[in-house]
């Protein structure tokens, strides 16, 4: 079926106090993996591909086999470009045929994120796409900042994202100490934005139980990266021991890698629905 936005699938999972995964793929086993488990479990899902890959010609390469795929998909599909640093690469993602972009001004001063991220939501608007910004700021091997009510709800009115991330203890990458999650803030605010489906980036190593809290107080899409490349290498150096240094073709090689990558996606979708 035809791509969808971030604003046809999160607003009603929002209400239903669930959410959809993000997940990251390079490749076109990981992307596989990811649209086998939607198949399997009906559920929508959302395909991310992170900005570096924008910074050569890998990403619009890979939106190419993205799209094929995405459309042969039963279940709605978002292609979205995760983590957009500088207005080209919006420029690109959208034309390539991304269904939805974030821009994530995060570090940037608040009024020059709500200036970029605003031209990032309005040209994705003229695409019929979607727009996700950031406020407060994920680690990604720096500091966080823990988002503040004000910040979220002034951000918002001034940009009008389709999803807001915001930031509530989690990192991305895996943990070096133990998370603290502050789920009491995700909650202040989710009431102050009652409308607005709210992303939880860092997903991967997140406690269980500090998912539920959130999914209950708001978040209503959730990212996925590092844990699932990890699969995905895990499963190819499993299959390699397999095979002991002997030949197979590739693409029968990585057929049950895709496998276990379809497995790992279709539990945390299952549980991020609350199954
Ligand atoms: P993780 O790599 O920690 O899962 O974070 C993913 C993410 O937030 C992508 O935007």
């Amino acid at each position: 079926m035809p791509l969808v936005s971030l604003s046809e699938i999160l607003p009603q999972a929002r209400r239903q106090k669930r959410a959809v995964g993000a997940f990251n793929v390079a490749n076109y086993e990981c992307a596989l993996g990811v649209l086998k488990a939607a198949e399997a479990e009906k559920m929508p899902v959302i395909i991310q591909v992170f900005q570096r890959l924008f910074r050569s010609e890998k990403g619009s390469d890979l939106a190419g086999t993205l799209l094929r795929l995405a459309h042969r998909c039963k279940q709605p599909v978002v292609l979205q470009l995760d983590h957009g640093a500088e207005p080209d690469q919006i420029r690109a993602a959208l034309a390539a045929g991304f269904s939805s972009v974030m821009f994530d001004g995060s570090k940037l001063p608040f009024d020059k994120n709500v200036e970029l991220t605003k031209f990032a939501a309005d040209y994705a608007g003229t695409f019929g796409a979607s727009c996700e910004g950031e406020i407060g700021h994920v680690a990604m091997g720096d500091e966080s900042a823990i988002t503040t009510v004000a910040d979220a709800v002034k951000f918002y009115q001034a940009t009008k994202v389709d999803a807001l991330a915001v930031s509530i203890g989690t990192v991305h990458g895996y943990y070096t100490s133990e998370p603290k999650i502050d789920a009491e803030r995700c909650r202040e605010i989710a009431d102050a934005l009652p409308e607005v489906p709210l992303v939880l980036h860092g997903g991967s190593g997140t406690p269980p139980e500090d998912i539920r809290k959130v999914i209950e107080n708001g978040i209503s899409k959730i990212n996925i990266a590092t844990e699932y490349m990890d699969t995905f290498l895990k499963s190819v150096r499993r299959q390699l021991d397999l095979l002991g240094g002997k030949f197979k073709p590739i693409d029968l090689f990585m057929d049950p890698v895709v496998d276990d990558c379809a497995a790992h996606v279709a539990r945390l979708m299952r549980f991020f629905a609350g199954k």
